[in-house]
């Protein structure tokens, strides 16, 4: 998918201009930017939830997004929610069972399929909205920081979870965080962005992601090198 030429404005404020970007079909890469940067509409123009200038090529037919703010729908359990997105590509109420129990289990929340998203945590309903962009068979997946406001265990384990689910069933992925080191951890290209989504670097780690340690001295480069771009 390549984005050509995007122009971008919320009337007099311009977010983004003349943006260019290439995304590698299968690798994930990293959107790593301050606040307000823009990071967020990119990911709205790839998914055309906002209108815009310029062009989409090679776009993806199938697009699962984690949102910033969690978006799970208050009126249906957990199972509902999974159920609802999957219902648009599989047809068979037995597979989809079948498929929904299994990504539960992965995100360890097998025992709160029949509880609505007021009762579960903010982490849970996390947990549940990357079942839910996992279960629907899309071609691209946009994370808008999915891992946010979790604990360091629970952030470990489910980024794990997120790699394991990845692996098995590769697909595009597009992911905004503020947070580096999940960046080095995950991401097969990191694009850094200052103001108005300017492009400042883009690194690419040829190291699978399965290897990775924070403590190798390839990932311990970049962040030196993705450090010294916010001085
Ligand atoms: N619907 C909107 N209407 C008006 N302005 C908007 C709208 N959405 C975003 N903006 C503005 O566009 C700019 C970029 O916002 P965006 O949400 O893309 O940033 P971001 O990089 O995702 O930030 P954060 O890291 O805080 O989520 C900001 O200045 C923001 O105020
Ligand atoms: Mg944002």
């Amino acid at each position: 998918m390549k984005l050509v030429n995007i122009n971008k404005s919320y009337g007099a404020l311009k977010v983004l201009e003349n943006f260019n970007m290439n995304f590698e079909e299968g690798e994930i890469t990293c959107l790593l930017g301050p606040s307000g940067c823009g990071k967020t509409t990119v990911l709205n123009v790839i998914s055309r939830l906002t209108d815009f200038e310029g062009e989409i090529k090679e776009p993806a037919d199938k697009i699962s997004y984690i949102f910033q703010t969690q978006r799970l729908l208050p009126n249906l359990t957990v199972y509902g929610n999974l159920d609802f997105v999957l219902q648009g590509a599989e047809k068979d109420k037995a597979i989809r069972r079948q498929k929904i129990y299994d990504i539960l289990s992965a995100v360890e929340l097998d025992s709160w399929k029949d509880a609505y998203p007021g009762q579960l945590s903010g982490g849970m309903a996390q947990r549940v909205a990357l079942a839910r962009a996992f279960v629907y068979p899309s071609t691209l997946l946009l994370m808008d920081e999915p891992f946010k406001e979790l604990d360091i265990s629970l952030k470990k384990r489910l980024v794990a979870v997120f790699l394991k689910l990845w692996a098995k069933d590769k697909r595009t992925v597009v992911f905004v965080t503020h947070d580096i080191d999940e960046a080095l951890l995950l991401a097969d290209n990191i694009t850094l962005l200052s103001h108005k989504a300017k492009i400042l670097h883009t690194h690419k780690i040829d190291l699978p992601q399965a290897q990775r340690q924070l403590s190798d001295d390839i990932l311990i480069t970049i962040r030196k090198d993705i450090y010294k771009n916010f001085d």
